[in-house]
């Protein structure tokens, strides 16, 4: 992947079947020209998986998981393998969504399993890090960054990771955090982790109002979409006006 390209990844969350999948990647194959410096990674639900191993033939097109486990196989019910991502092609995973973190209960030991279990595999973890409204407003914001960070900063293999800056308020919202906001937060987790070279991604409300704003803000190298690449249509108008 060229170290240039502006990153954009699709978090189709619990969203689409295998069929909706199909037709979705079909018509925005149409609509992608390929001398474009941008690059889009599907995160698909993992019972559609296999439709984008079958379907994506665009050299600017990646796919991955949203959720993994940290065992490769074994007694766990209803877990996705690590080992089975990685036979079958892929690429990327999200690792503690808020999503993941709220509703799921994940802590940042079981993260950080779910890291190292990725990067065993060279697949790239994308790891999600973001505060409630409630932490923004008392002054709290990097606190609970740092915190949500702290295990995994003790990796040797950190340059392997993508930190995606999700501010809780701002998920699902019509709102999202300002150019400061996440310029700060940009800074300041590259610092964290000792390196300007780290792939920081912003999400939370992105649409094809603020995105090429956005994506101009220093250091930014891609967004995390959720409603708004639930279209192709207009996921591609984002893609485009970046
Ligand atoms: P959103 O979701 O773009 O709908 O705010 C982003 C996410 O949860 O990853």
């Amino acid at each position: 992947m060229n170290s240039n390209s502006f990153l954009l990844y699709a978090n189709w969350k619990m969203n689409k079947n295998p069929n909706e999948v199909r037709s979705y990647i079909r018509q925005i194959t149409k609509l992608i020209k390929l001398k474009d410096q941008k690059k889009i990674i599907f995160l698909a639900p993992a019972l559609t998986l296999f439709v984008l191993q079958e379907e994506c033939t665009s050299s600017l097109f990646s796919w991955g998981a949203q959720n993994c486990y940290f065992k490769d196989s074994g007694a766990f019910t209803g877990e996705n393998s690590p080992l089975v991502l990685k036979q079958m092609g892929i690429t990327h995973c999200l690792v503690g969504h808020s999503e993941r973190r709220t509703l799921f209960l994940e802590d940042e030991q079981l993260i950080l399993k779910k890291v190292q279990a990725l990067l065993q595999y060279s697949i790239q973890p994308i790891l999600c890090v973001g505060e409630t409204s409630q932490e923004r407003k008392s002054g709290k914001s990097f606190e609970v960054i740092k915190k949500q960070l702290s295990l995994i900063l003790k990796l040797d293999n950190l340059k392997n990771i993508t930190i995606a800056y999700e501010p809780i308020w701002a998920i699902g919202n019509k709102q999202s955090a300002d150019v400061v906001q996440i310029l700060e937060m940009q800074q300041y987790i590259k610092k964290l982790c000792g390196s300007k070279k780290l792939c920081f991604l912003y999400g939370g409300s992105v649409n094809i109002q603020n995105a090429k704003k956005i994506s101009q803000i220093q250091g930014v190298n891609g967004f995390l979409i959720g409603s708004a690449s639930l279209n192709p249509h207009d996921f591609f108008k984002i893609f485009n006006t970046i």
